[in-house]
């Protein structure tokens, strides 16, 4: 049996890809709750014969897509994507997110930026007042610039910590094989688009995991199996 948080991950992917119809150009997310749109999106593929492609946004959302059926494409093969969705590890009031749980950001970031509509699919726990106070901030980092850019987030006021394996020794690798510094902000972020602003222009920062003004519509999996929609 599923456990509450899951039950609520699946309903919110199950409403996503229920609103898709044949002909969608589709931005597939990474993590567990985009997982299962994917899988009830292929579903929907071999047994309705819908009609979409995808671009993936990391390794994982490739794989799983194309298990389930899901013709793939790439930002080269379409002008625009009709609907992303994806999954996010904190929202705020203002449906501003930190995303990049699963070193996945970068990739995720330029798939949403393409889309006509980026749904993002979220169980109740990872609704905060404030950002930061629940995740730190990924910024995916070259390698050689990972000390001087950690020296410059300490200057910030951040407390980084290089993203380390759990079924690998050593720092973690992303897709585009750079490293994650994970960005901690203990009280919370006062000025999110300050600091997007600032991470952006740090020399070898690839990108980070703030991701605001982007969503267009955000699900929410309540406790009680309710979905509660917020744009
Ligand atoms: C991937 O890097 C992240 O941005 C995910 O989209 C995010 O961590 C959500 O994952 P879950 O749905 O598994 O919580």
């Amino acid at each position: 049996p599923l456990s509450a948080t899951e039950q609520a991950k699946k309903a919110v992917g199950e409403k996503v890809a229920a609103l898709v119809v044949s002909g969608m150009r589709l931005g597939l997310g990474t993590g567990s709750t985009a997982a299962w749109a994917i899988r009830a999106i292929g579903r929907r593929v071999r047994e309705e014969g819908l009609q979409v492609v995808g671009v993936p946004t990391s390794y994982a959302a490739e794989q799983l897509a194309r298990a389930e059926g899901i013709p793939l494409v790439t930002l080269a093969d379409v002008e625009e994507l009709d609907l992303a969705f994806d999954g996010a590890d904190e929202v705020s009031p203002a449906l501003d997110l930190i995303k990049g749980r699963g070193a996945a950001h970068t990739r995720e970031k330029v798939v949403a930026t393409q889309a006509r509509r980026f749904v993002v699919l979220v169980d109740a726990s990872k609704l905060v007042h404030r950002l930061g106070t629940r995740c730190p901030v990924p910024v995916e980092v070259l390698p050689m610039a990972a000390a001087p850019v950690m020296r410059q987030l300490r200057r910030m006021g951040a407390e980084p910590v290089l993203r380390m394996g759990k079924a690998k020794d050593g720092p973690v690798v992303t897709d585009q094989g750079f490293w994650v510094i994970d960005a901690h902000f203990p009280e919370g972020i006062d000025d999110p688009q300050a600091l997007a602003m600032t991470l952006s222009t740090i020399p070898g920062v690839l990108d980070h995991g703030l991701f605001l003004g982007m969503a267009t519509d955000v699900l929410v999996g309540e406790a009680n199996g309710q979905i509660r929609h917020m744009q």
